[in-house]
Order: structure tokens, then sequence, then C-alpha cells
């Protein structure tokens, strides 16, 4: 049998166009789960989506775009409340639905285009993006926000954990507060409430690395 070849010239990503962080590393995002964990994939939620949630971030619907092995797509589903978690990965969903069998809890996972979500013919109350928004280059951005706004109910929550251009040892893709306001300028769909100093833990990062918490209410 011939070996599965990985590169974008004789990969079909599924009939969607690569995005800009798949051109760049010349590697469909699956191709991230196959060695072991990714440097992303800490085994945990992220304490940023942990304390969010003990604090009531999270209502009715929610889902989880770029959700990869679901690890904050569980815990919030462990809290009670419906979650889907699509990902462009199969590996990744594969070991979140098995995460998800394994420890007993119900959520749902399923290969979709962050940058098409009208396709799921669905609405959250709340959306979360953790770590996915700084993947997009700014030709993909404004695609993505309004992909976004076809999926959030009216009145419904966006939450965007990124990494922050803000101090030392920044993560990869840095994004400024400006990039975030610029992304979801006032206009009839969003309203940026806040963007927060946070953390995002990665298997690289000691206590993590400098990141927004931005909270986005869909108008
Ligand atoms: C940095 S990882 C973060 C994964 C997960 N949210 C976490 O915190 O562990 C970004 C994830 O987004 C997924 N992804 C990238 N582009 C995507 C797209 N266009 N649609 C859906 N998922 C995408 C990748 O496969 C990867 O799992």
């Amino acid at each position: 049998m011939p070996e599965r070849s990985e590169s974008l010239a004789d990969e079909p990503f599924d009939g969607r166009y690569p995005t800009s962080h798949e051109r760049m590393t010349g590697l469909p995002w699956d191709a991230s789960y196959h060695d072991g964990p990714a440097p992303w994939d800490i085994g945990r939620p992220q304490p940023a989506i942990v304390r969010l949630a003990s604090e009531g971030g999270f209502v009715g619907a929610v889902l989880d775009a770029g959700c990869g092995t679901g690890e904050n797509a569980l815990h919030v589903a462990s809290l009670g409340l419906p979650v889907l978690g699509v990902d462009v990965a199969e590996t990744a969903l594969a070991i979140a639905r098995a995460k998800a069998g394994d420890r007993g809890i119900e959520a749902e996972f399923a290969a979709a285009d962050a940058l098409r979500l009208e396709r799921l013919g669905r609405r959250f109350e709340t959306v979360l993006d953790c770590g996915l928004f700084h993947t997009f280059d700014g030709d993909e951005r404004s695609g993505y926000v309004t992909s976004l706004a076809s999926v959030t109910e009216h009145g419904g929550t966006l939450y965007v954990l990124c990494f922050s251009d803000d101090g030392p040892d920044t993560g990869p893709h840095p994004v400024s507060r400006e990039d975030l306001r610029a992304a979801f300028a006032p206009g009839d769909e969003w309203s940026v409430m806040a963007i927060e100093p946070d953390r995002i833990q990665t298997r690289f990062h000691d206590d993590g690395a400098p990141a927004w918490l931005a909270t986005i209410r869909r108008i």
C-alpha cells in the first residue's frame, strides 16, 4: 500500500481550501495530532475556560470552534450543557470522542470548517474559540467573523482566548487588542464587551503564554 502523503499537493483537504496556517506549514491540521500531543494539547481544559465556566459564562447550547481533542468542550459539557465541538482534524475529533466515552460525558464532535459554520444550520447561545482565531491571517479573519455570526444567537456570547502581543515569551501568532477590535468592529453584528489579559497554557510554557480573553456579544 502506498504511504499516505500529507503534502498540500496531494491532500484533498476534504474539498476545502487549505487555511493560511496549513499553507504556511505545508501540512493539514490533522498532521498536528499524529505524533503525540500537539503543543497546545495540554490534556486538561485551559484554566481561563474553567474559570469562565465557574463564573457562569457558558449558557444554553455551546459551540467550541476548533475544539481539538475536546478538553474545553468536555469541561463545559460536564456541567450539563449541550456542546458541539467542531474541527477540521479528524484525528483530534476521534480522540475527543474517545475521551467523552471514557469519561461518560455526553458531547457531540463533528468535522466542520469554522470558516463555513453556516453549513451547520444551527445556532448557539455561547460560542468558544480557544486558540483558533489567532491561526487565521487578516484575510481569513473577516470571513471567520461572518461565519461565527451565522451560528451565534442574537444576544449570545462569543469568547475568544488567543495569544496576545503583550509581554515577554509570547506564543506564536500574537494578536493585539487592536486586531481583535478591528475584527469585531462596531457594526450591527458584534459588540466587544471586554478584552482582558489572561494566559494560555501550552506544553512549552511553564506558566502559559500571554493571552487575551475577549468577551464579544452578538447583537
Ligand atoms: C491551536 S489548536 C486549539 C485546539 C483546542 N481549541 C485547544 O484549546 O486545545 C487550533 C485548532 O483549530 C483547528 N482548526 C484550524 N483551522 C480550522 C478550521 N478552518 N475549521 C475548524 N477547525 C480548524 C485545528 O485543527 C486545531 O485543532
